[in-house]
């Protein structure tokens, strides 16, 4: 095919962008190195990241504060945290250069404080290797969130192909503008984010950093760094985040991780909240990805803690890039088709939980949960209804 070379790459580069410009309130891509992105990693707080093209001053603001300058450095992603979200409260933020006029702007929608009304969230994972069906993804994705008040979007792990490579997260991150400057992420490792990473410090070292370099400076915060678990705890639900690359994280490590997790679980337990579990390895799949040792340790001995406790109402996973629904004992199990990966080319096998399944499909899926409900909406490339659920909880 005959390549396009007399189209400018900044006019590419426009195209690429464009079509979101219309739903964002105000997005300047002009003044950007990495467009302003959103993370978040706890309740209260939203993190907005960006890099700058020039060293123009630059102001934000949010819901309470002034205009306060902000400290950039050259060629250096810039995070700011100044971002309180509180239940019942939309979340203003905006970035302006030295005349005031915007350069991005928006207000994120506010999530009830009344348990019994519903929170809402976006499940999508593996979103890794191919950069422009991500990005058919996320406009799809867009398309049917962007009315909606969606607090964030899971992103199950296995974010980009190789973590080491530079080029691979910072691709990553222009394919998913669509959603990621309007809806926080909220990340998970994949075995892929690790690829290549290589520890500086020896295991027992207080300084230790068990989690991938380049997915701590695209999408870490320095509180989550050194372990990469963490939770959020809601209303209407706690959700819990895992780090599953146990071949990667030393034994202390991993048991460090049980006992936080039983904690995590038994706050929950007292408050009678439900628990929703996130992370990158499937334990329940009909791939072969099945018998993997990560798989293996959680069926043997993290889903029976999960079962035990009886808060554990949902788990989401990625990695075996086959979209599947299971319900084992009181939990229901979702695992996330590729939102950018490669198609499943491995053999399937019976997984005998399962009631839903789709092989061959890319998928997000849309969550609507109360204390005591959750729903359950998941598409396919094509924007169809593909699977859904509702349960009633009982705790
Ligand atoms: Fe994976």
């Amino acid at each position: 095919m005959k390549k396009l070379n007399w189209i400018p790459k900044s006019l590419i580069v426009f195209a690429f962008i464009f079509p979101f410009l219309s739903f964002s309130e105000t997005l300047n891509s002009g003044s950007f190195e990495v467009l302003p992105y959103l993370i978040k990693k706890n309740k209260d707080q939203v993190h907005l990241r960006f890099q700058q093209k020039n060293s123009q001053k630059l102001f934000f603001k949010n819901n309470s504060s002034n205009l306060i300058e902000v400290k950039t450095k050259k060629k250096e992603l810039t995070t700011l945290s100044p971002f309180y979200q509180k239940c019942g409260h939309p979340l203003k933020i905006s970035l302006s250069d030295d005349r005031e006029n915007p350069v991005y702007k928006r207000t994120l929608k506010a999530f009830p404080c009344d348990p019994e009304k519903a929170f809402s969230f976006v499940f999508i994972s593996d979103t890794q290797k191919h950069h422009e069906k991500h990005n058919k993804m996320a406009k799809l994705l867009l398309d049917r969130i962007k009315d909606r008040p969606i607090n964030f979007i899971i992103n199950g792990g296995d974010i980009v192909q190789d973590g080491s490579v530079e080029k691979n997260w910072t691709s990553f991150l222009s394919a998913s503008v669509p959603y990621s400057q309007m809806f926080p992420i909220v990340p998970i490792i994949g075995n892929h984010d690790y690829w290549g990473n290589v520890y500086d410090d020896p295991i027992d070292d207080a300084n230790a950093v068990f989690t991938p370099k380049l997915f701590n400076k695209y999408l870490g915060l320095e509180e989550d760094n050194e372990y990469g678990y963490y939770s959020l705890d809601y209303p209407q639900f706690k959700l819990i985040v895992l780090n599953s690359n146990f071949p990667k994280l030393p034994a202390k490590v991993i048991n460090q991780q049980m006992e936080w997790t039983k904690k995590e679980l038994q706050k929950s337990k007292e408050k009678k909240q439900p628990v929703i579990i996130s992370f990158h390895h499937a334990p329940f799949t009909s791939n072969i990805f099945y018998y993997g040792p990560v798989a293996i340790s959680f069926r043997n001995k993290w889903i029976p803690l999960f079962e035990e406790s009886g808060v554990v109402k949902l788990i989401l996973n990625g990695h075996s890039h086959l979209y599947e629904r299971s319900l084992k004992d009181g939990i229901m199990y979702v695992v996330a088709g590729p939102f950018g990966g490669s198609k499943n080319w491995l053999p399937k096998m019976n997984n005998h939980y399962r009631l839903a399944i789709h092989a061959e499909k890319d998928t997000f899926s849309l969550f609507k949960v109360t204390n005591t409900t959750i729903e359950m909406e998941t598409f396919d490339q094509t924007n169809q209804l593909i699977d859904s659920f509702s349960i009633d909880l009982e705790i």
